[in-house]
């Protein structure tokens, strides 16, 4: 049978044939976005997790918009906007594809960061939106770009992650913040913020949401898997009321409703008193990480190699003086280490102004670390 037309706008994914590759046993892995799996909350949940098989009702058919005790907590947890509803999705990437499916018609434009997430690309590709990209800087987005995009093209809605960016670690300024809510107020554009890595800060100071300086056009992400765990598929999903009816058309013809038993463990995880110190010291592990990725990258790469400190998240955006990214992750693999090449974050229409390889901290311990740009540098330097 034929695939679908537009099947035909997705590219391969890099990142996708590179973690299989990565999994092998030999291989050294800074590729994946993958959590601390030796931190994961799982002490936290053993109890919780035994209560589900005495609850049968949690495993009746639920609710589209989310388990309501699950709703109830988060909306206080999050401050939630009052003009806000939230629905819990499979992921906050699911949400991102209902945003698309519920919104976006096919041509209409959607600007993004570039450097930006492949699974934003895959969802805007496959939903036929038209890509637009816009160049980010230490701060965040080029506001310049911004702004002749917004006037000069018709955009719909501009995607960010202005929290601890996959794949560059930034984290946008409070002045640039500011400023895009504003350009998105000017120029009548709804903002989706994807904050999947906003808890993990180690180091710096907690800023306000983009949204939060316009939440009457702001659909909010946010992620439950690397704070609890991924494999419980669990993301929220926030806009204003009058948006809510159509996501929930989507969300019901796409599964009916996200897993009420992972829901309910989820708020169980949440309300546990321990939980903030668990993320006090998930962070904790996080700095440590990233502290032993970087004094290795400077003491095996020097300075030709270089990348921006980060105060949170998973990533450092490691710029290549020469070469092709692609190339230099392919052979990085026959050294025993996979690492993500640049490329697999661009959109086409973009070329790229530096050759860079993202490389992930939070996954492997200080000395797998250590080891992995050790074996990278013999290819490097
Ligand atoms: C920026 C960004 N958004 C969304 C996601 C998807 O997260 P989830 O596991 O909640 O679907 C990721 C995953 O790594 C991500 O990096």
């Amino acid at each position: 049978m034929q695939t679908a037309k537009r099947l035909e706008r997705i590219q391969p994914s890099f990142i996708r044939d590179i973690l299989s590759a990565a999994s092998e046993s030999n291989i050294l892995s800074l590729a994946g976005g993958l959590p601390a799996s030796d931190h994961f909350p799982l002490a936290l949940m053993a109890n919780p997790m035994a209560q589900l098989a005495h609850d049968p009702t949690l495993f009746q058919y639920g609710e589209t918009q989310g388990y309501g005790p699950l709703l109830s907590h988060l909306k206080e947890h999050y401050s939630i906007s009052e003009m806000h509803r939230m629905l819990i999705c499979s992921g906050s990437q699911q949400g991102l594809d209902l945003i698309a499916r519920a919104f976006l018609n096919p041509g209409e434009g959607v600007a993004m960061e570039a450097p930006g997430y492949p699974g934003a690309l895959q969802v805007f590709a496959l939903s036929g939106g038209m890509i637009h990209s816009v160049a980010q800087n230490v701060n965040g987005p080029d506001i310049a770009m911004l702004e002749t995009l917004f006037a000069s093209k018709k955009v719909k809605m501009f995607y960010a992650v202005p929290d601890f960016h996959n794949p560059t670690g930034v984290s946008w300024t409070l002045e640039i913040r500011q400023k895009v809510a504003t350009l998105c107020r000017q120029y009548d554009i709804a903002l989706v913020e994807d904050a999947p890595y906003r808890e993990l800060r180690f180091t710096g100071d907690h800023l306000p949401m983009v949204s939060s300086f316009c939440p009457e056009r702001a659909l909010v992400l946010r992620s439950f898997s690397k704070i609890a765990t991924p494999g419980i598929r669990l993301g929220m999903l926030s806009a204003p009321a009058q948006w809510l009816s159509a996501l929930l058309k989507v969300k019901q013809a796409a599964d009916l409703h996200s897993g009420v038993p992972m829901q309910s463990l989820l708020l169980s995880l949440l309300s546990n008193p321990e939980f903030p110190s668990y993320i006090k010291r998930l962070c904790q592990c996080y700095g440590e990480r990233y502290q032993a990725l970087a004094n290795a990258l400077e003491s095996y790469l020097g300075g030709a190699f270089e990348f921006a400190s980060v105060q949170g998240g998973m990533f450092i955006w490691l710029r290549i003086p020469g070469g092709d990214p692609l190339d230099i992750a392919k052979r990085a693999l026959s050294k025993g280490v996979a690492v993500v090449p640049g490329n697999a974050f661009y959109h086409d229409d973009f070329l790229p102004s530096e050759a860079a390889l993202r490389l992930n901290f939070s996954h492997a311990c200080p000395s797998t670390l250590r080891e992995a740009v050790r074996r990278l540098a013999t290819l490097l330097v």
